[in-house]
């Protein structure tokens, strides 16, 4: 989704920092970028429909940015040499313009300012005058806005009867004309822009340079993310830590309904209402600034896939001990007591976060014996429904920062409910709103499509379902020994690549998909699904096998496969009888069996085998290769695996 970032400082050029720093976010989806910065009374506004690279050729070519950035971002001589011919033949005026006289007093001050944004459409289309930054009609006020400010249409309306003119159809704009409104008032710039950020409902993280201030940087949120990096003598936004990674760990988190004035050497933060000062934290993030290229791999997913094993490993390390028969979850230190009180677990979560809780749920029921309930996030924060002071919630997210996901966990905040969190991303949102909860230790993931990080989480819940238990399920001690092993048997089942390309390969061309599981393999089977369709753009369905008599059915016939995940268990039999029903109306079946199991191969017209494990644990060697499938029949279709149209990493907006 939209990403923001930002400088502030002598020690960077603005162009050069925001236009890394957009890169860095470009895994999140995007469809337009654009950016303005100030220096030395010198402003360059630049906006484009389409990549960054686009936006950093145009720089480039006008001179705007260092040019071992340039290098750094792939961009050939010949690129950036035609962009400069076309410098040549546009007015300079388009570039950048000389402040007024006003403003010639911080010409030399050398403090480089900017702000920047990748846009990923809601309120018009992903074209140039809808990309980000927005700006009033005399183009000294500048912003960029992340999320929805939903009564943009009756500002608007206000703004445009007072005489307002607007460019774009984002609702966005209203922003920069309503701070004018104010300054027009006679309100200081600050005065201005929170007055303009008050009158805003939604939920919006926001950025707004001034020409007429050129050494400041506003920003203000509310139910979206804001950090700031505090450097030497500079300051840094962004709407994602990772932005930041190479510049900082020290950083400030702004929350809802405070607005800040950051200059290269102070950050002032108000809270909006009455605006008393808070005195904010500086936090060091708890991460490294890891490799963010893809290495030997053509795309992050399939990158992400083979960390398959170092993500079980690092969610398992220093937390379960077979050796002395335990486990211990850090995280979960702080609430012990509480979680020997509770009586029943509601799960929420989105996409395929939401089907590790699933799996969540079938864990914790077996091995610890609580109740659970799994609940879509975007259902449950709207729901009505009776709570017991002994409920606790448990919130997984990837990015930490699912705007549904986080709006689940606020509810709850009224009930005085424990509320846990399964997260990926250190620092972000949900991390720091819930009361306690266990990091997936998965490092950053690039891809939309989540493959590691749905390890990382089940493998998680498998841990939080063992200290439940309190060591009293029978499952506890060959689980924890399990777990150990697991890493070695994903790298075995990452051998099965060859294979499952060509099955991938060979099935490319077809319409649709049905993937089938029971019990622990039926969670999986949904995610399988989920997995293909939103990379390969093949309608899949995923469903318990044992429903299939009950509709699904109807659809198979010879053009209609079934991958089928028929791994060694107690419910086996049934699934493959569901095999044979297929296999009667002429369905292709693709079955996911346990190594050794031959019996299998005979019933269906493929099968890969991967290895045995336990039964609560093998669908995180299944999905393995259902990602790997997912990821071949893409590739074979020629499409865009790690950004598939239309979505977006972290969906901050509901
Ligand atoms: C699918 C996928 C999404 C996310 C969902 C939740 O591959 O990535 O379905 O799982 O948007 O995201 P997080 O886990 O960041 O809350």
């Amino acid at each position: 989704m939209c990403g923001i970032v930002g400088y502030i400082g002598k020690k960077h050029s603005a162009p050069s920092f925001v236009v890394n720093g957009l890169k860095a976010l470009e895994y999140r989806g995007y469809d337009s970028a654009g950016l303005v910065t100030v220096k030395d009374g010198r402003l360059l506004y630049q906006k484009n429909a389409g990549e960054v690279d686009n936006l950093a050729k145009e720089l480039a070519g006008s001179g705007e940015l260092d040019l071992s950035l340039v290098a750094s971002l792939g961009l050939n001589s010949k690129a950036v040499k035609g962009a400069l011919k076309k410098k040549l033949s546009r007015s300079s005026k388009e570039l950048s313009k000389i402040f007024s006289p006003s403003q010639e007093k911080n010409k030399s001050s050398h403090i480089s300012c900017g702000i920047g944004h990748t846009r990923w459409a809601t309120h018009g289309r992903p074209t140039r005058k809808n990309a980000h930054p927005h700006t009033d009609s005399e183009e000294k006020i500048f912003v960029v806005c992340n999320g929805i400010i939903e009564n943009y249409k009756e500002l608007k309306a206000k703004l445009i009867e007072d005489g307002y003119k607007f460019v774009s159809d984002t609702d966005t704009e209203v922003v920069p004309h309503l701070i004018d409104s104010y300054l027009k008032g006679g309100e200081d710039f600050f005065k201005a822009f929170k007055a303009a950020v008050k009158e805003l409902k939604g939920a919006y993280a926001i950025a707004a340079v001034y020409t007429g201030e050129p050494e400041v940087i506003y920003t203000a949120r509310l139910s979206s993310p804001i950090v700031i990096g505090v450097g030497k003598g500079e300051h840094f936004i962004a709407s994602d830590p990772s932005a930041l990674i190479n510049s900082t760990k020290k950083v400030v988190f702004l929350n809802d309904y405070e607005v800040a004035k950051i200059t290269a050497s102070k950050i002032h933060v108000e809270t909006l209402d009455g605006g008393k000062t808070s005195k904010k934290e500086v936090v060091e993030l708890d991460y490294e600034a890891e490799e963010s290229d893809l290495g030997i791999f053509p795309h992050f997913m399939l990158k992400e896939i083979h960390e398959a094993p170092a993500t079980i490993d690092s969610a398992v390390r220093g937390r379960v001990k077979p050796d002395i028969n335990t486990i211990k979850l850090g995280g979960l230190e702080s609430v012990k007591k509480k979680l020997t009180e509770i009586d029943r677990i509601i799960i929420t979560a989105c996409g395929t976060s939401y089907y590790a809780g699933l799996l969540g749920e079938y864990l914790i029921e077996e091995i610890a014996g609580i109740p659970v309930e799994v609940q879509l996030a975007s259902e449950f924060k709207y729901r009505s429904e009776p709570f017991s002071d002994k409920t606790a919630i448990i919130a997984i997210s990837q990015s930490g920062e699912t705007a549904d996901t986080i709006a689940a966990v606020k509810k709850m905040e009224e009930f005085g409910l424990l509320r846990l969190g399964i997260v990926n991303a250190t620092g972000s949102t949900l991390a720091r709103i819930t009361d306690a909860g266990v990091y997936c230790h998965a490092g950053p993931e690039q891809s939309v499509a989540s493959t590691k990080a749905f390890i990382a989480q089940v493998t998680v819940l498998t841990e939080i379902a063992l200290h439940l238990s309190q060591g009293k399920s029978k499952l506890f001690s060959p689980m924890l020994k399990e777990l150990w092993e697991l890493p070695d048997k994903a790298r075995e089942t990452l051998k099965l690549e060859p294979q499952v390309k060509k099955l991938a390969e060979r099935y490319s061309g077809m319409r649709d998909f049905l993937f089938i599981g029971r019990n622990y393999l039926y969670p999986c089977a949904l995610e399988g699904a989920l997995k293909l369709k939103e990379i390969s753009y093949i309608h899949a369905e995923g469903c318990s096998a044992g429903e299939m008599k009950h509709g699904p059915l109807a659809m198979i016939d010879k053009n209609f496969p079934t991958v089928a995940l028929a791994c060694d268990g107690p419910l086996l039999d049934k699934t493959l009888s569901n095999v044979e029903e297929i296999k009667a109306r002429k369905g292709p079946v693709i079955a996911i069996a346990t190594k050794g199991n031959d019996s299998v191969k005979k019933l269906v017209d493929d099968v890969i085998y991967v290895p045995k494990t336990l039964e609560q644990l093998q669908p995180l060697l299944a999905v393995i290769v259902l990602q790997m499938f997912a990821y071949y029949v893409a590739v074979d279709k020629g499409l865009n695996v790690d950004r598939p149209r239309n979505l977006a990493k972290s969906v901050t907006v509901e």
